[in-house]
């Protein structure tokens, strides 16, 4: 039996809702607002933090990597890129795939930093080695990052039937200063600081998107999401200082992740200019709405609950804060 609308009915039985919601095919500023917020609501919900925390204990003594729902490579098409400009989205995707790599270089930077002062969280970022320096065991955490480059690479050719060339980052690596707990401070500082982009590019993309690209996009966004909460609780466990006040200056990584390929990925500099501003504006609400859902967990860390995932505090020893 076919039903026919009234027109005034077809345009809002035409709009879909997917996983952020509400999704209409020319979003304005307050509809991607609202599309984030609903994705901080379902992916960043304070119960799902906790989880994903309390998940530690079992990671050091059984590790296991967060399963992956299915994507449909096929499916992805730039029809699904909703209120921004497929070039400048891919563009986004671009400079997703290049911020995740060298994985490896980073996990052993981690576990260099880690090992003097948590072995088992040294362990889940960066594994085992023998003593001739190969890997014995990976950590989950590289595990996790290591799907991440090859999933954005296959949407970025999924969307502009290009290969991506990714020029992978420069690693600083491993600086001992003298003090382990102070370089693992400045560390854990700078991991916190990059996955809270990554969560918040990626819960941007994913309001950006809709079908089988945002069911694409979901996968790293949650596993970002996972080590944020995971990072977030080692740091409020090892230190005195919280990082809120320490991560001014963290908006300017989005705006030059949106820079990043200006001419040269797309010939029209125009078309980037006056886009970029809008968007960096919808970025760095998305970026403050998800330290906003942060500070609202920080208050059930209670200590009798970080003692039980990390072991007695350093706190409980000495006064340790910023340095
Ligand atoms: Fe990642
Ligand atoms: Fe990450």
């Amino acid at each position: 039996m076919t039903v026919l609308l009234h027109p005034r009915y077809a345009k809002v039985a035409a709009a879909t809702s997917d996983l952020a919601g509400y999704c209409p095919k020319n979003p304005s500023y307050l509809q991607i607002r609202a599309r984030v917020n609903r994705l901080i609501d379902r992916y960043l919900a304070i119960a799902i933090l906790s989880d994903r925390l309390s998940d530690l204990p079992s990671q050091f003594t059984t590790p296991h990597t967060r399963p992956w729902e299915p994507i449909n490579w096929k499916g992805i098409s730039p029809d699904q890129v909703i209120g921004v400009d497929p070039a400048l989205f891919a563009m986004i995707i671009a400079g997703a795939t290049e911020i995740e790599a060298p994985i490896r270089a980073y996990s052993q930077e981690s576990w260099d930093y880690l090992e003097a002062v948590h072995p088992q969280m040294a362990f889940f970022m960066g594994g085992e080695c023998d003593a001739q320096g190969s890997i014995k065991a990976m950590g989950v955490w590289e595990k996790e990052e290591r799907q991440h480059a090859p999933t954005f690479r296959k949407i970025y050719q999924q969307l502009t039937g290009e290969k991506l060339q990714p020029k992978p980052n420069s690693v600083t690596g491993y600086q001992p200063n003298g003090d382990p707990w102070n370089a693992v401070y400045h560390h854990t500082l700078s991991r916190i600081t990059t996955e809270w982009s990554a969560t918040a590019v990626y819960l941007w993309l994913m309001a950006h998107s809709t079908g089988d690209l945002q069911q694409a996009i979901a996968q790293p966004l949650q596993d970002e999401a996972n080590h944020l909460a995971k990072f977030w609780g080692f740091s409020r466990w090892a230190f005195a200082e919280p990082f809120f006040t320490q991560m001014r200056g963290s908006t300017h990584n989005l705006v030059d992740l949106l820079k990043h390929h200006q001419g040269e990925r797309t010939h029209s500099n125009d078309l980037i200019g006056t886009e970029q501003l809008n968007h960096a504006i919808e970025l760095t609400f998305t970026l403050m709405r998800v330290m906003v859902r942060l500070r609202a967990w920080n208050k059930e860390l209670s200590p009798s609950f970080l003692t039980h995932l990390f072991g007695t505090s350093p706190l409980s020893r000495c006064s340790r804060g910023a340095a």
